[in-house]
């Protein structure tokens, strides 16, 4: 294989070197290319464009094929937990015991939130969403970390990756109480990272009942599932931001803004919308289809279609598998669950979806387990950063971590009026 690229312009020829990754993945490095030839390259969304090179995480869109630092996500869902996964993209490889032991008593330790904080959840309207109050409570809580000085430094970013990790969580069970009325809960040493979340979402002072642990797997596995992927929106947000060498709270809170949109990590919730409509106009389904393929623009199939994956999301598969698990197991019945496998059927039937390779992704099925939790719709975003939370944290450190890290800063091709001089008020025209 070659490892030269020749780009020929304007009678000249200018020679690329061509990088391959461990999966045998190839780009053309065109580091060089405007200091030799003046010309740089347009990707409009970045879609042909690899911003870095990174060991977190490998995705192959073409086989549906997802991994963590090489082990594959079928694996992790199947048989790790959130803690250790976030251990593994974090640190680059699983924990021992006695690792895992002391990173859970980490997240155990640092779960609570500064007191004066609670003042802040109450300064936000209880309608405000939960994405602006997630982002803006992490800042927060990194006004009272230390802060980070060396990244390189295993033993102090443990400590503040944990800090990070735990309090994320509390924030985002804070906030969904504040904007209830409820009384905030407070973390029990005794319930793993995930159980706590349930726990401090629903429990109530006159019934601290037990988490079912039926949910709280479900939720883990969301969470395993949610964890990393590449250089997504967010992810690529967080290390724009990372950059800069801005904080590590600064740059994940960046990346929550990013993951808030309906075509990112707002889509669970849109897919709830697009499902509960389809229920309540008791349409045939063929006729949504029909307005999705007449208007794609106005009226998406939501939790479907991905960038990168063009074949079946790898954790779709294992989403709508742990959806019928849980539901059958908590004897609970979701219609909305039958018309989204109806719908699913009904896509993958048809040429439209066939043709553009569209099928569902992670947040087609997500939202069923999680209204199974009783976790509120606007919630659904902020579960999915709580998910992503080690995956920024890793693609933050590894920014950070590379000697040869320079600023983000893409070049533009320019497209706006030509050099024109200034024209003074009294001399325009009215009304423009
Ligand atoms: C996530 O990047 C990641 O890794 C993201 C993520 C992660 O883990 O971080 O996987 C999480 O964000 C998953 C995606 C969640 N979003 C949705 O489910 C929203 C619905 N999906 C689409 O908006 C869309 O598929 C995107 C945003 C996911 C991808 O957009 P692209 O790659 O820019 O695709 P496109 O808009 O250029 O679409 C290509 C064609 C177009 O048709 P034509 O113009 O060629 O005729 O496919 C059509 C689109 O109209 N199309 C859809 C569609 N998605 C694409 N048509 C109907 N319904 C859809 N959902």
């Amino acid at each position: 294989m070659s490892d030269i690229a020749t780009l020929t312009f304007e009678g000249k020829s200018y020679e690329l070197p061509v990088v391959t990754g461990t999966e045998h993945e190839r780009a053309v490095d065109i580091s060089r290319l405007r200091q030799d030839s003046g010309l740089i390259t347009l990707d409009d969304g970045y879609g042909n464009t690899g911003s870095c090179q990174s060991s977190i995480t490998f995705i192959d869109g073409e086989k549906g094929i997802l991994r963590y630092r090489g082990y594959p996500i079928e694996e992790l869902a199947e048989y790790s937990t959130f803690p250790e996964v976030a251990y593994l993209l974090i640190f680059g490889d699983l924990p021992s015991p006695d690792e895992l032991a002391e990173f859970r008593a980490m997240l155990t330790e640092h779960q609570f939130i500064h007191e004066s904080m609670r003042h802040h959840f109450e300064g936000f309207p209880p309608d405000a969403p939960p994405m602006a109050i997630l982002s803006a409570m992490i800042n927060t809580a990194g006004c009272f970390e230390h802060e980070l000085v060396e990244p390189s430094n295993d033993a102090q970013f443990k400590d503040q990756a944990a800090r990070l990790l735990a309090k994320v969580r509390t924030i985002a069970a804070a906030s969904y109480r504040m904007s209830m009325g409820l009384p905030v809960n407070y973390p029990r040493a005794d319930l793993s990272y995930t159980a706590n979340l349930v726990h401090l979402m629903f429990s109530m002072p006159n019934s601290y009942g037990e988490p079912s642990p039926e949910l709280v797997r479900a939720l883990d596995q969301i969470f395993i599932l949610h964890a990393d992927h590449e250089q997504n929106c967010s992810t690529s947000t967080v290390r724009m931001v990372a950059s800069s060498q801005a904080n590590l709270y600064a740059s994940v809170a960046a990346g929550v803004c990013a993951l808030w949109g309906p075509l990112h990590g707002g889509a669970n919730m849109a897919v709830i919308e697009m499902l509960e409509h389809i229920r309540a106009s008791g349409e045939p389904l063929e006729k949504f289809v029909q307005k999705v393929k007449d208007d794609p623009r106005h009226t998406r199939l939501m939790g479907f279609g991905h960038r990168v994956y063009k074949n079946f999301d790898p954790r779709a598969k294992i989403i709508k598998a742990a959806c019928h698990q849980v539901l059958s197991k908590l004897g609970l019945k979701d219609p909305l669950l039958d018309i989204a496998v109806q719908l699913e059927e009904t896509a993958l039937r048809d040429p439209y979806f066939i043709e553009r390779k569209l099928y569902p992704n992670v947040d087609f099925y997500s939202g069923i387990i999680m209204r199974a939790a009783r976790i509120p719709m606007p919630m659904f975003p902020v579960m999915f950063a709580i998910g992503r939370m080690p995956g920024w944290i890793a693609n933050w450190r590894e920014v950070n971590m590379n000697a040869k890290s320079r600023i983000y800063r893409p070049r533009q091709i320019y497209v706006g009026p030509t050099a024109r001089p200034y024209v003074k008020l009294a001399d325009r025209v009215q009304g423009r």
